[in-house]
């Protein structure tokens, strides 16, 4: 199995290392348009292989498609990331026009690809993969609902002290502060609903600060997280390659599902060795429902901007 990412910056690294320490691909391509950054960053993961024990390897590339070919799964996380204080939105002004370019080169020397997009503003990134390129829709996969699910799940077990393992709490919707919806209603610690072990009060702060997990993290860091996002996409790309048909909640194109069309926005998808193999349809509160609607309608605003690229 190989498996490119292009951008080898801080979630590309990241998602790279992740990958390697799960042993699941042959190899990984890492393509920056930076000179000699990939290599950096590949050479500096290949002299980890003798302590970490791993057997897959990895090559640094600085724009050189050809090295691409034939991969099963490319992941796209180039682009300019948010600074303290900026919206996701922010960044199409840049990331559109990168995203869409990367896109066409990875697919003239890998047409049968499985394609993550991780760029922000991260659903109107994978809708501009659908829209600009006929390809089945089932083979495009935007990554943001992996990571919102796992703050979630982080300020869950916060504020419960339940571990994280026991919490079943999935975040859908748009990739946005304003337009995630963290599932309070459905969620779960062991076989307990979320609502009966917490406050009302309590519920609300849950979702609140998992909503601005990353902006809260901008601003620590000064630029966004890496960490759990790069382990995030690593997630996705074991859940393809092994086939795993685990339910992730995943930016993916809707044609009718959740009675949305022509928008790609994150609902618990099936991944497996084809992509997202369906949705499924959760049983949402009338509140999540429109709150759902509202996300659509935001996200659809942000996709009007795509104006010309598609
Ligand atoms: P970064 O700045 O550390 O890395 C981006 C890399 O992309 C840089 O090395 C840059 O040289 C490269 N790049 C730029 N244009 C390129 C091109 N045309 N071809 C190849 N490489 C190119 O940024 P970071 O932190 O890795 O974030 C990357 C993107 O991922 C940002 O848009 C960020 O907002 C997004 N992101 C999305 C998340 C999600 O859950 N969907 C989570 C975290 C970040
Ligand atoms: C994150 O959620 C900014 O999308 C990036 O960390």
């Amino acid at each position: 199995m190989k498996v490119t990412i292009v951008g080898a910056g801080n979630v590309g690294a990241s998602c790279a290392e992740y990958i390697l320490l799960k042993e699941i691909v042959d190899e990984i391509i890492l393509l920056d348009i930076k000179e000699g950054f990939a290599e950096g960053k590949a050479l500096d993961l290949t002299q980890t292989t003798s302590t970490l024990g791993f057997k897959s390897k990895v090559t640094g590339v600085t724009n050189d498609y050809s090295k691409t070919s034939n991969s099963d799964v490319v992941v796209i996380t180039s682009g300019i990331p948010r600074k303290p204080g900026m919206t996701r939105e922010e960044l199409i002004g840049i990331n559109a026009g990168i995203v869409k370019s990367v896109s066409e080169n990875l697919l003239k020397h890998s047409p049968n690809a499985i394609i993550i997009v991780v760029s922000n503003p991260m659903d109107t990134m994978t809708y501009l993969v659908n829209k600009s390129f006929d390809i089945p829709r089932n083979r495009i996969i935007g990554m943001g609902g992996i990571l919102d699910s796992s703050r979630f799940k982080t300020y869950i077990s916060k504020f419960t002290n339940h571990n994280q393992h026991d919490i079943h709490a999935m975040v859908i919707g748009g990739h946005g502060d304003t337009t995630m919806i963290p599932l309070t209603s459905l969620a779960r610690c062991k076989n307990e609903l979320l609502s009966d072990i917490v406050s009302k009060d309590e519920l609300k702060n849950i979702a609140s600060q998992t909503m601005v997990g990353g902006a809260t993290l901008t601003k620590l860091l000064g630029t966004s997280a890496w960490y759990a996002p790069g382990a995030s996409v690593s997630y996705l790309v074991k859940a393809i390659i092994n086939d795993t048909k685990e339910v992730l909640p995943c930016s993916v194109y809707l044609e009718g599902e959740y009675n949305a069309n022509d928008i790609c926005i994150g609902v618990p998808s099936i991944i497996g060795k084809n992509g997202f193999e369906g949705v499924v349809e959760l049983d949402l509160n009338q509140k999540e429902f429109e709150m759902f609607n509202n996300s659509i309608d935001a996200v659809k605003q942000t996709n009007f901007t795509l104006n010309g690229l598609i």
